[in-house]
C-alpha cells in the first residue's frame, strides 16, 4: 500500500529539508542541549510553541538523555516597532506560575521577524526563569525585523516559503514529513 501523501507533495515545487537531513540535525542539536545542560542541577523543562513545534519537539526529545519536563504554549505577537517590545497574546500558557530555578528550553519550528521569540523570552524572563535558551529547527536571518539569534539552529533557509514538518499553509502541509518549499501557484491562486 502506499501510504505517502502525494497530492500535498505535488503541492511542493522542492523539498528543502529532507527526513533525512531533518534527524541528522536533531541529532547534532540533542548532542550540543546535552552539552549544554548536563552539569546543571537545575530543573530543566522543554517549553513547545504551539502548533508548528510539535513533529521538531518530538524528533529533539527522544534524542535528549537529560532529565526534562515538557510544558505547552501558544502564542502571536503584535506591533511593527523595531525598538519596543510590542505584545505577545498567550493563548495557551504554562501551567505553573513560579518559573524560579528552572532552565527553559523554548522549542520552536521557524523564526522569521524574530518578533515571537524576542517578546516570549522576554516574558519568561520576567517571570524569574533562572535560564531562557530557544532552539529552533528553521531561521531565516534575511526576514529579521528585530535583533534575535537563537542559542541552538537546526539550519538557515532561504526566504522562501515553506511547509511540512510542523510548518503549515492555512493549517495544511503539517503532516509532510519533511520540509518543502510551496509552488506559488498554491499560494497565489
Ligand atoms: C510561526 C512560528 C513562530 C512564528 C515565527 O508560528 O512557529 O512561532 O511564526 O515568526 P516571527 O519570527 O515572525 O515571530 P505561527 O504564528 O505561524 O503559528 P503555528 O505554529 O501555530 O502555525
Amino acid at each position: 500500500m502506499n501510504t505517502s501523501t502525494p497530492s500535498l507533495q505535488n503541492d511542493c515545487a522542492y523539498t528543502l529539508v529532507s527526513e533525512q537531513e531533518i534527524a541528522s540535525i536533531c541529532d547534532r542539536l540533542a548532542a550540543e542541549i546535552t552539552e549544554t545542560y548536563k552539569d546543571s542541577n537545575r530543573r530543566l523543562v522543554m517549553v513547545v510553541i504551539l502548533k508548528g513545534s510539535m513533529p521538531f519537539a518530538a524528533e529533539l526529545m527522544k534524542r535528549l538523555s537529560l532529565p526534562l519536563e515538557l510544558e505547552f504554549m501558544k502564542v502571536s505577537s503584535y506591533g511593527a516597532g523595531t525598538k519596543s517590545l510590542g505584545e505577545i497574546k498567550v493563548h495557551v500558557d504554562l501551567k505553573r506560575d513560579d518559573l524560579m530555578d528552572l532552565d527553559l528550553l523554548v522549542v520552536e519550528d521557524i523564526i522569521d521577524s524574530g518578533r515571537t521569540l524576542f517578546r516570549l523570552t522576554e516574558l519568561l524572563k520576567n517571570r524569574n526563569a533562572h535560564s531562557v535558551r530557544t532552539c529552533t529547527l528553521l531561521d531565516k536571518p534575511s526576514r529579521r525585523e528585530v535583533d534575535f539569534v537563537p542559542d541552538f539552529c537546526g539550519r538557515v533557509i532561504p526566504d522562501e516559503f515553506v511547509v511540512g514538518f510542523g510548518l503549515d499553509y492555512n493549517e495544511m502541509y503539517r503532516n509532510l514529513p519533511f520540509v518543502g518549499v510551496l509552488k506559488r501557484e498554491v499560494y497565489e491562486k
